[in-house]
């Protein structure tokens, strides 16, 4: 597992508030991001899990100003990078310092790639694009980056065209495309779905070393919770649109608040002894982003659910610290306070107060666990060639 790192003494660099996109489609508006909220500081990595159309993708490419207008487009929230807001400004604006700030890695590389261009000029277009170098510069700048990310002789591989390499070596040029102008916050969708075990490994432990060299946050959308559990420091577990629940690592996988996170390491082989396991599926669908529900949106397939749950979407409640945040009535304080003691203080306005204390009065009638225990033995996830 990676070091924990006192991040919280770190700059914030990345602010995600409150963040919803919506698609027109002929079937009607899809909601795919519905209030969604992080930071993500220097040298920190914010992982985003959840299963498939749940919003993680739409969530970083609104980041880059990726998401296609129309059909697409953000009604409410603010991006801030270093302070800046990226969302208000002019798109001329926005485009020079997310290119720079934030560098993207898409699952494949040959949907990002030129087939059509070497992959040294697609690299040095980038440089030259956003450091005004000369053209001799940046090929030299496309070598050394070819370089840093170990493709082995660089000066030659410069010249040739992405079908040329393989999976992992296009994942490479992908990555030194990303991290051309030294960009502060690195995205990384699903970077390493596509390859086997073994690139993968070499694949994530380039990533870790270029974040130790350059301090860089990285945000790590993925599947596999032993990725997760190698390269992040926190979690975000999103579903329906909304992030569910949020802490470090260690408070998502031993200390879990909610169900469907719960659901998710169950239905989830994490390393090779659990692969041999019987894994237990989650039940049934996510809910229509087209008329999502007005009460917890994991209500209808989650096992712990009461009546409230059905009535009133939850607020964010605190599990084991102030970080780590569960959008589930079963973690509302017992003694359900006027202002909702116990809840992240910027959220408290959200949350009806009677409804706090209807979700407290029915968790303890019915006698219902508000932490989830976690397998006693050690989370390891798969380390077949990982560095430590
Ligand atoms: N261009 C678009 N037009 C209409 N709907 C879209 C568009 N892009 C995404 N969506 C919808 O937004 C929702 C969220 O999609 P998103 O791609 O973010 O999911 P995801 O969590 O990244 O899933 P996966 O794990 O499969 O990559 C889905 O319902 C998807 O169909
Ligand atoms: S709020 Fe209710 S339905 Fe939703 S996850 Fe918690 S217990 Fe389950
Ligand atoms: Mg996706």
């Amino acid at each position: 597992m990676k070091n924990a790192t006192n991040h919280r003494t770190k700059e914030t660099l990345l602010e995600v508030s409150d963040l919803r996109v919506e698609f027109d489609t002929y079937g009607g508006i899809v909601k795919a991001v519905r209030g969604v909220s992080f930071e993500v500081a220097r040298g920190e990595t914010l992982a985003i899990v959840g299963e498939s159309g749940c919003g993680k993708s739409v969530t970083v490419q609104s980041l880059m100003g990726l998401i296609p207008m129309p059909p697409g487009r953000i009604t409410s929230g603010f991006v801030k990078l270093k302070g800046q807001d990226i969302l208000g400004v002019s798109l001329e604006k926005a485009n020079q310092f997310r290119g720079k700030e934030i560098g993207m890695i898409f699952q494949d590389p040959m949907t990002s790639l030129n087939p059509t261009m070497t992959v040294g000029k697609q690299i040095a277009e980038t440089v030259r694009v956003h450091d005004g170098v000369s053209a001799d510069e940046g090929r030299k700048r496309a070598i050394e980056l070819l370089e840093l990310v170990q493709i082995p002789e660089a000066k030659s591989r410069v010249d040739h065209y992405p079908f040329q390499f393989s999976g992992g070596m296009r994942q490479r040029v992908m990555i030194a495309m990303a991290i051309a102008c030294k960009p502060s916050v690195l995205i990384a969708d699903e970077p390493t779905t596509a390859l086997d075990v073994t690139i993968q490994a070499q694949i994530l432990r380039l990533l870790r070393e270029l974040q130790r060299e350059r301090d860089m946050a990285i945000i790590l959308i993925t599947h596999d919770l032993g990725v997760v559990a190698q390269m992040a420091d926190k979690v975000a577990v999103m579903y329906a649109g909304q992030i569910v629940e949020s802490g470090t690592v260690d408070e998502i996988f031993y200390q879990s608040g909610h169900p469907y996170t719960l659901g998710l390491r169950s239905a989830m082989p994490e390393n090779d002894e659990e692969k041999s396991k019987v894994l237990i599926p989650i039940e049934g669908a996510p809910p229509d982003l087209f008329n999502p529900p007005v009460g917890c949106s994991y209500f209808e397939r989650c096992p712990n659910a009461m009546k409230i749950c059905g009535r009133e979407n939850p607020a964010l409640f605190n599990v084991s610290s102030p970080e780590h945040l569960s959008r589930c009535w079963l973690q509302v304080p017992r003694r359900a306070q006027p202002g909702g003691g116990g809840m992240r203080k910027s959220l408290r306005h959200t949350l009806n107060t009677a409804d706090a204390a209807d979700a407290a009065a029915e968790t303890a009638a019915e006698g219902r666990v508000t932490f989830f225990e976690q397998p006693s033995a050690p989370f390891r996830g798969d380390e077949s060639g990982m560095a430590p």
